[in-house]
């Protein structure tokens, strides 16, 4: 879920609706929005933000104060009457909240008894009951009472009819960014909901409660002492979460890509040498490399990337390097400890799952290297070091440049702590946006392919090696946005199985960019072919390698000419571009696949 708030000079609901609509991608089951003007006025409905905003009138919602939610179900179905903001019996007072309150039933119970009336089934609704019998003159003092009989997560927005100019939020494992304004203050799960009034940040750390008026702010911590902190500068415009030209942010993205490896990039290879340097990160290449193991976790297209990742650094360090889905690692009893750095991957630096794995670690003992995109994230500020990916705001559900970007740091690491060869990677890792630029020059050949696919209901992807981990990262946007099954297979193991799903015209897609490994792909393709199934080859634009896999196509990819280390990163390319047209072509919402959120904060 995504909540706003804002507390100023200015009507609230277009703010209100402006911060929405930007933190729609967290989830967009339903919407709502409560205003206050002397009394409450709550809007909520079943479906997008711009549902909600059609049914805004601006006549009624009138304030300028306010909360706003786009809801991401956890409990309680998708309906009008579990959408928030929720309401108190009085009518008064309005939550919005991300998160999930584990013990509301037996708070529920208690409110009940003591003659509150619930109307929703939502977790959500005891906290504005429970405040309703707390707030008596301080809404943030009766915020910080209520906090401490709840257990769970949560990032609440609360606004009352009889506090006028005050709205109080509270954070506790959730994200919760307030952006200092001129004589305004506006709340947001994250800082892209509220850069189009200010880049001046505060982050709320856990356990905290705020009241912002249009003056200011106060923060407390849980045990009710004042906080004083710094504000932080938001690196980011706020044109860069703006569409431009294109019809869809997943396709702004995947274009962006040259450019956010070039800023991934910058200050860290050495042009002319090819020297690596991360010595921003305070790591040195000796303590990295002096651990005995390395334990990437993360989740989703992150652990994607760091299926990537275990190859480089293994390679690199030739020590043992485990990777692991974060949800998994967490209750596996994981083998870590003060020898063992733990490397978290995270575009957003809020999945949930992901900073319970790091914080398991650290109770083990192991130091914590986070691979990050948002600056001043949970996740970066639990982590020992953090290695940013700087590809910018990634706004569409399905990841492709923070991927990338992810992939990225994972060679500049592993170059880092190689021993020897640091720089030829370094020359080969600046070839990349040129190469990647050319890359992007199939896009008319991939939407051609994604038409003569986008009819099937299976997809099969195959791959060696780093050919595999793109493999999964292939089938899974496709699976995320166009709703096509999709799986991905090492693919020797093919025949240990899944070569019984293979009949006439199924489409395989094989990735096959290693020489090494490419006989044996190959032979594996003739394989799929000899039982009817039509072929995708991803591989080399210049022989070797081409002139072998081609003729066994019925569809060949050509990647640019590029050091074979680079052939994998490039490969993912047209898979992100098969996905994008593929949904396209079967008439599905791009950025907002179904059911799906891009910054999951509940474990
Ligand atoms: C969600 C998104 C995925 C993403 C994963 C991890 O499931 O839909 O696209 O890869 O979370 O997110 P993170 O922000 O930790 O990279």
């Amino acid at each position: 879920c995504g909540i706003v708030g804002y507390v100023g000079s200015r009507p609230a609901l277009p703010v209100l609706l402006g911060g929405l609509r930007r933190l729609e991608y967290r989830g967009y089951d339903s919407a709502g929005v409560a205003v206050v003007n002397h009394r409450l006025e709550v809007l909520k409905v079943v479906g997008r933000v711009e549902r909600l905003a059609r049914m805004a009138d601006p006549s009624r919602l009138t304030g300028e104060l306010g909360i706003g939610h786009t809801r991401w179900a956890t409990h309680g179905a998708v309906s009008d009457r579990n959408a928030h903001p929720h309401v108190d019996c009085t009518g008064h007072l309005a939550v919005v909240h991300n998160g999930i309150i584990d013990n509301h039933a037996e708070l529920r119970r208690e409110l009940e008894a003591r003659g509150h009336r619930f109307v929703s089934d939502t977790d959500t609704e005891v906290v504005a009951h429970l405040l309703e019998e707390l707030d008596q003159v301080d809404l943030a003092a009766a915020l910080r009472a209520a906090s401490r009989r709840l257990r769970g997560s949560w990032a609440l927005g609360v606004v009352s009819a009889r506090r006028p100019g005050v709205l109080a939020v509270a954070r506790q494992d959730s994200p919760l960014v307030i952006g200092l304004g001129d004589g305004q203050q506006v709340v947001g799960s994250d800082v892209t909901a509220v850069l189009d009034l200010t880049r001046r940040v505060l982050y709320l750390r856990d356990g905290e409660v705020a009241c912002l008026t249009p003056e200011g702010v106060t923060v407390w911590d849980a045990d009710g002492r004042r906080v004083e902190r710094e504000p932080f500068e938001v690196p980011w415009e706020a044109s860069a979460v703006e569409l431009g030209p294109y019809p869809h942010f997943m396709a702004k993205e995947i274009f962006e890509q040259p450019q956010a490896v070039r800023q991934a990039l910058a200050g860290r290879v050495e042009p002319g040498s090819g020297r690596v340097d991360l010595g921003e990160t305070g790591l040195d290449p000796a303590t990295l490399r002096s651990f005995q193991r390395y334990a990437i976790v993360a989740c989703g297209t992150a652990w994607h990337a760091g299926l990537v990742g275990r190859h480089l650094l293994q390679r690199a360090t030739g020590r043992p390097v485990s990777v692991e889905v974060a949800s998994e690692f967490r209750y596996g009893d994981p083998m870590v400890d003060a020898g063992t750095l733990t490397v978290a991957i995270s575009q957003s630096g809020e999945t949930a799952d992901t900073l319970a794995a790091v914080r398991e670690a650290r109770r083990r003992g192991s130091p914590v290297l986070a691979i990050v995109n948002v600056e001043g994230s949970s996740l970066s500020r639990e982590a020992d070091w953090v290695l940013y990916t700087r590809a910018g705001p990634e706004v569409a559900v399905a990841s492709t440049k923070a991927y990338l970007t992810q992939v990225v740091a994972l060679h500049l690491l592993a170059a880092w702590a190689a021993p020897t060869g640091a720089e030829a990677t370094g020359l080969q890792l600046l070839q990349l946006p040129s190469r990647l630029e050319a890359t992007l020059g199939l896009d008319p050949a991939v939407q051609e392919l994604a038409r003569e696919l986008a009819g099937s209901e299976h997809l099969f992807y195959v791959g060696r090696g780093l050919d595999y981990a793109v493999a999964l990262e292939a089938a899974l946007k496709i699976k995320e946005i166009s709703y096509v099954h999709a799986e991905a297979y090492a693919a020797g193991e093919l025949k240990h199985g899944t070569l019984a799903l293979i009949e006439p015209g199924r489409w395989v897609v094989a990735l096959a960019t290693q020489r090494a490994l490419l006989a044996k792909t190959a032979g594996n393709v003739a394989e799929v072919r000899a039982r009817g199934a039509q072929v995708v080859v991803v591989g080399p634009g210049a022989s070797p390698g081409r002139a072998e896999l081609e003729p066994m196509a019925d569809r060949y990819l050509p990647l640019p000419e590029a050091p074979e280390p680079l052939l994998p990163v490039l490969a993912v390319v047209p898979m992100q571009l098969l996905a994008y047209h593929a949904a396209r072509a079967r008439g599905c919402d791009v950025d907002r696949p179904r059911n799906l959120a891009k910054s999951v904060t509940v474990e």
